[in-house]
Formats: structure tokens, sequence, C-alpha cells
């Protein structure tokens, strides 16, 4: 391209020089043939037709000048935009020349960096959006331990903002996962961990991979669901098969101390096998109850509901454990219930009900007073099952819902009870779309309350005649 320009500039001073010696044989000419001047009036002549030449070559000389350098100028300040970042600049391209080619040339290069830019501008974009949809906390390291970036997860996780440029471990203090990252970036492998204190009763499981460009990346997975149902599945299993050894283990004992004494009076005999039937009852009211608690904690469990009076349903409880309290010498009464259509299954309120109200008999004996009722406490009808025994102790009061909890597990034991009642009796409850607590006060005895939605007050009443009666009722 200079090389050009410069042949441009050579040739015109050539033209201009041909032009100049024309000018100059003209003149020359014209003298001569007028003949008689004199030699001066020559030089004088050739003087003026090389000022005429200079004089019109200037204007032209210095018109292409200042049109190149203005050209140039505009390329320059285009190459500064584009380098500060501009890339929508673009060159006015005029004429059809061998700038017009280089400035388009410019003009197609910036078009091109300005899509590039654009599209990995969108990419990032949607990098960025699908890592902060994730449900995962990401965040990626360079080598030195600063942080590249993070997603929104792991900021939340972190509790804080996690600062781009800055060290992790400014914003994150968990020393698994700062181990963990450090052994992938050193090994340049894959790493594994489990991280406790990032974020207060949550537990993570760390992924820390080393990255193709240096650094690293962590990928944190929420596992506390997961940690608390395997534990409880744990913790299960293990009571499960406790209550199940201790009548086992009784079983086992009597029955050798019966085949090997030989000898056992009658009356040993007896006493024995009435242990054994015992426990083997127990076993059996285990197993019914861990299959009440799988059919009512499945999925599945499906209660049905139609309208049922509240006053009915209280009466119909009374009526069906009344049996029970015969001869226990406790009262048995009803405190009252609205003439209010609640939703409910009748066999379900039979067994919630046989529940609550044989817990009030077992543990609330000595308080000789049982009421049952319920009161309008409007979008539902509350139920409430009371006794005046000695009651249940504020820290033992949600526990109690929990399976195989009991506040005194060897009176418990003695009085038939696997902890499953409450538990069971929950489920019905929340399967009923209502809720169940429990109020009480060392001394003062100890009152369950649930509540059942209304049904609409117009519709055909289904009194719970088929009167079924709980399970373990009859126990
Ligand atoms: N009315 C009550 N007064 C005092 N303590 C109670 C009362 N009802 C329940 N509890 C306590 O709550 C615990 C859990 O009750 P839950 O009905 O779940 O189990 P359980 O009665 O021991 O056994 P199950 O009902 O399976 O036979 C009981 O062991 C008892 O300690
Ligand atoms: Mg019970």
């Amino acid at each position: 391209m200079t090389r050009k320009l410069v042949a441009r500039l050579v040739g015109l001073f050539f033209l201009l020089l041909v032009l100049y010696a024309a000018a100059m044989e003209l003149i020359l000419r014209r003298l001569v043939g007028r003949a008689g001047l004199p030699l001066h009036a020559l030089g004088e002549a050739s003087l003026w037709a090389g000022l005429i030449a200079l004089a019109a070559a200037l204007p032209v000389s210095a018109w292409i000048a200042v049109s190149v350098s203005a050209r140039l100028r505009r390329m320059s300040h285009f190459a500064g935009r584009i380098a500060e970042g501009d890339l929508s600049a673009r060159l006015e391209v005029h004429r059809s020349d061998e700038f017009s080619g280089m400035e388009l040339a410019l003009n197609r290069t910036a078009r091109r960096l300005d899509e590039s830019f654009a599209e990995i501008e969108s990419r990032r974009l949607e990098l960025a959006a699908m890592l902060d949809s994730m449900q995962e906390g990401v965040v990626a390291i360079t080598s030195e331990g600063l942080v590249r970036w993070s997603n929104r997860v792991m900021q939340q996780i972190a509790g804080t903002q996690i600062r781009s440029g800055r060290p992790l471990i400014h914003s994150v203090r968990d020393p698994e996962l700062l181990g963990c990252i450090r052994a992938a970036l050193e090994a340049r492998e894959l790493r594994y961990g489990r991280a406790g204190s990032l974020a207060p009763g949550r537990i993570f499981e760390i992924n820390a991979a080393p990255l193709p460009s240096g650094g690293a990346l962590a990928v944190l997975h929420d596992v506390t669901g997961i940690e608390a149902a395997e534990k409880s599945r744990r913790d299960f299993i293990a009571n499960v098969s406790h209550e199940l050894r201790t009548p086992l283990t009784s079983i086992q004992g009597y029955v050798e101390t019966l085949i090997e004494e030989k000898g056992a009076s009658p009356a040993t005999t007896r006493e024995f096998l009435g242990i054994i039937l015992k426990n083997a009852t127990r076993m059996n009211r285990l197993t019914e109850d861990l299959l009440a608690l799988a059919s009512v904690e499945s999925p599945d469990y499906k209660v049905k509901q139609q309208p049922l009076r509240a006053s009915a349903l209280v009466d119909d409880a009374i009526a069906t454990m009344g049996g029970m309290v015969v001869d226990s010498g406790v009262d048995l009464e009803s405190s009252g219930a609205p003439d209010l259509l609640v939703m409910a299954d009748p066999d379900a309120m039979n067994q919630v009900f046989g529940n609550l109200i044989e817990n009030a008999l077992k543990y609330g004996k000595s308080g000789k007073r049982i009421r049952v009722g319920a009161r309008h406490a409007d979008p539902e009808v509350e139920f409430t099952v009371q006794d005046l025994g000695p009651g249940i102790a504020y820290e033992h009061l949600e526990r109690i819902f929990e399976r195989f909890y009991r506040v005194d597990k060897a009176r418990s034991r003695e009085s038939g009870g696997t902890g499953l009642g409450l538990a069971i009796v929950k489920h019905i409850v929340q399967a009923h779309g209502g809720r169940i607590w429990a109020e009480s006060e060392l001394g003062s005895g100890a009152t369950f309350h649930f509540t059942l939605r209304l049904a609409p007050q117009e519709t055909v009443v289904h009194e719970p005649e088929d009167r079924v009666s709980p399970a373990r009722a009859s126990d």
C-alpha cells in the first residue's frame, strides 16, 4: 500500500516534470520564432515557466498530502476505538482506491469481532443462567486460590457475597471444602469430601475437579435430607431390632429352661408359659403396629373422608372405649361437642380416639377422669382428649409423636406400649389435612388436640354406625 502511494507521488512528480518541459519547449519555440530576443529574455522566460509549473504542482501535492493524512488519521482513530472495545465503530468509505480497500477490510474485521463477541457474551449469559438455576453450589478457583466465579446457590450456602478475584477463604471457612479444593489443585485429580460447617444444620457432598486451564471447580450438593432419611432408617431398624429382641430373648430363655428342667412343677411350667405367651403377644402387637405404621406412612395411604357430625364422633369414641374403662375406676365422659359436620374417615377416627383414650387410661389413670370433646375453631373443629394424670414434661411434648419415643421406656414397655401409637395417630390426622399437638403441665394431666376440616354443612350426614374397634383397644 505504502509502495503504491510512493509510486503515485513519484509518477505525479514526473508528470509535472514533463509538463514543465513541454511548457519550456513551447515558450522557447515562440521566442526563437520571434528571433531577436536577447539571451537574458530567454532565461527570464524559462524562470517563469518553472515558476508556473511549480505553482501548479504545489497545491496539487498539498491537496494529496492533506487528504492522505486525513484518511490515515481516521483509520488510526478507528483502530483506537476498536482497541477500546467499541466494536460498533465503522469507517465511512466514499471512494474506490487503495485506501478504500483497506477501510473495507478494517470494517469487515470490526464486524466479525462484534459478532464473535456478541456470541461469546450470549453463551456466557446462558452458562450463568444455567449455573444459577442449579440446585448445587458451584465455585471456580484459580490455581492461586482466588475465586473466578460462583453461582447464586453457592452465595446462599456461604451466607455472604463471594467476590471474584478474592481468596475463597475470605468468604468460606469450612476446612473440608478448602482442603478438598486444595487436594484437587495439587493432585490434578477429582476429589470428594463432605462439609458439615458451611451452613448450620446442613451437610454438603463436595466434588472438586481440576480445570484444564488451571485452577479447580467445586460442586456442592446438599445431602442433609438424604442423611436425615438415612439416619431415620438406621434408627428405625435399630429400634425394631431392639424391640423384637427383648421379648424374643425372654421367650428363648424360658423355653430353654422348660426344656432343661424336666422335673419342673406344673405351677412353674404354667407360670413360664404365661410369660412366654405375654412376650409372644407383645411381639405380635409390635408387628401389627409396624404394619399399621407402614400403611399410614405409605404415599398411597388415603383416608375415605365423608361428612360426619363432630358430636357423633365424640359419642362414638366414648361408646367404643367405654368397655375398657369399666373396671379401671376412671370416668370416661364427654366435655361437649358442636353439632357441626366435619370431613372424616370413621374407621381412621376410631383408631385416633382409640389410641388417645388408651394412652390417657394407661398414663393418666391416676387422674380418675378422661374427658373427650370438641369445639368449633373456624374453619376447623378441634377435638380434645384430656386426662388428669401426671402429665408430660415440656421437653417431651414434641417428641412423643416420633416413632418409638417414650417418656418412660420401662413403664411404657411394662404396660405393653411400643411407642408407635402417637406416630400412627399423627399420620392419620395429617392425612385428613389436620394438625395434632399435646399440651401438658406436670402434675396436672395432659390434653391431646387434633383438628378436622369442616364439611359443607348442608350435606347429607353419614352417621358413624359402622363402629370398628381400634386395632389395639382389645389388647
Ligand atoms: N396421656 C398421657 N399422659 C402421659 N404420657 C403420655 C400420654 N400419652 C402418651 N404419653 C407418653 O408418650 C409416649 C408415646 O406414646 P405412644 O402412644 O406413641 O406410645 P405407647 O403408648 O408407649 O405405645 P403404643 O401406643 O404403641 O402402645 C408414651 O410412651 C408416654 O410416655
Ligand atoms: Mg399409646
